[in-house]
C-alpha cells in the first residue's frame, strides 16, 4: 500500500516548497499534488517521480475528485497539508458575492472536508497540517473575510489537534505573517510595496514539518508573526485594528 501525502496548492509558493521538502521524505512513496493550473502541475512533476499531479478546483468539486481518487487506491495517507488558500485586500463592499464564497469554500470547506476524507485512511503517526495565518491573531478590516476564514481554520485545526491525540494523529496549525509568493501584490502605484517582517515560503515549509514532527499544535513563522501573536494577545482589538488602518494605506 502506497504512503501517500496530499498538498493542496501545491503550485504556489508555499505548497511548491511543501512538495519539495516531502519529496526528501523517505517514509512517503507517493505526493499527491492538488491545483488548479495544469502546466504548473506538470513543471511540479519534474521535481521528482513521486509526484502525482491532481487537477482540481476546490472553489468547485475539487473535494470529490480526491475523495475519487483515496476511494480507488484506499491508500496509507501519512499527512495532509491544507494549504491552498485565496484572498485579497480591499474593501468587502466590492468583493462581491462569488468572491466571498470562494474564499469560505476554498480556506474553511474544502479543508474541513478534506479532513474528513483523509481520516478513515490515517492511522497512528499520520500528520495533518493546516495554513492559517497571522490574521487570524487580530480582526483585519479590508480583508475582512480573509482574516475570517483563517480563524475559523486556526480553531477547527487546535480543536482537532486534542481530539486526534488519542489515535496518534497530529494537527499543527501553521500561521505566517507575510511570506513573499504570488499572493502578495507587489507594487502599488508604481512603487514596490516593503511587507513588515517578510519571510521566505522555504522558512514557512521548513518550521511547519519540522514542528508537525514535534507533535507541536501551532506553528508560527519568523519573529515577526511570533511578536504579532503575542502582541494581539495583550492589547485590546480596537486598539490592534486601528494600527492595521493605519499600516493597510501601504499595501491598498
Ligand atoms: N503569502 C502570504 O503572505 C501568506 C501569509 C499567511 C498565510 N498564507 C497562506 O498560505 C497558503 C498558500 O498561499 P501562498 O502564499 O503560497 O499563495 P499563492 O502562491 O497564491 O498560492 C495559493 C495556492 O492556492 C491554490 N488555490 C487557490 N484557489 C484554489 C482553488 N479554488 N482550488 C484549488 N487550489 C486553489 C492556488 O492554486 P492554483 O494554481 O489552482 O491557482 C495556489 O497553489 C494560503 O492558504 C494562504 O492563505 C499566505
Amino acid at each position: 500500500m502506497s504512503r501517500v501525502a496530499i498538498v493542496t496548492g501545491a503550485t504556489g509558493g508555499i505548497g511548491k516548497k511543501f512538495v519539495e521538502r516531502i519529496c526528501l521524505m523517505e517514509d512517503i512513496d507517493v505526493i499527491w499534488a492538488v491545483g488548479r493550473n495544469k502546466e504548473k502541475l506538470d513543471e511540479l512533476c519534474e521535481v521528482s517521480p513521486k509526484v502525482v499531479s491532481v487537477e482540481a478546483d476546490l472553489a468547485a468539486d475539487g473535494v470529490d475528485v480526491i475523495a475519487d481518487l483515496i476511494d480507488s487506491h484506499k491508500p496509507d495517507i501519512r499527512m495532509l497539508v491544507n494549504n491552498a488558500g485565496t484572498g485579497s485586500m480591499g474593501p468587502y463592499y466590492d468583493m462581491g458575492r462569488d468572491k466571498v464564497a470562494a474564499c469560505c469554500t476554498v480556506n474553511c470547506t474544502a479543508p474541513s472536508e478534506l479532513i474528513s476524507v483523509v481520516l478513515p485512511y490515517m492511522r497512528e503517526g499520520a500528520k495533518i497540517l493546516n495554513i492559517s495565518s497571522a490574521s487570524s491573531f487580530q480582526p483585519n478590516p479590508y480583508l475582512a473575510v480573509y482574516s475570517a476564514s483563517k480563524v475559523y481554520l486556526k480553531n477547527l485545526s487546535r480543536a482537532l489537534s486534542v481530539e486526534l491525540k488519542p489515535r496518534g494523529i497530529t494537527v499543527t496549525c501553521v500561521c505566517p505573517g507575510w511570506v513573499d509568493t504570488g499572493m502578495l501584490p507587489k507594487t502599488k502605484d508604481g512603487k514596490e510595496i516593503r511587507y513588515s517582517g517578510l519571510i521566505s515560503p522555504d522558512l514557512v515549509a521548513d518550521k511547519a514539518l519540522c514542528d508537525s514532527s514535534r507533535g507541536k499544535d501551532m506553528s508560527v513563522p519568523g519573529s515577526f508573526a511570533k511578536y504579532f501573536r503575542f502582541y494581539s494577545k495583550i492589547t485590546p482589538a480596537s486598539l490592534v485594528m486601528k494600527q492595521w488602518m493605519k499600516a493597510i494605506r501601504r499595501y491598498i
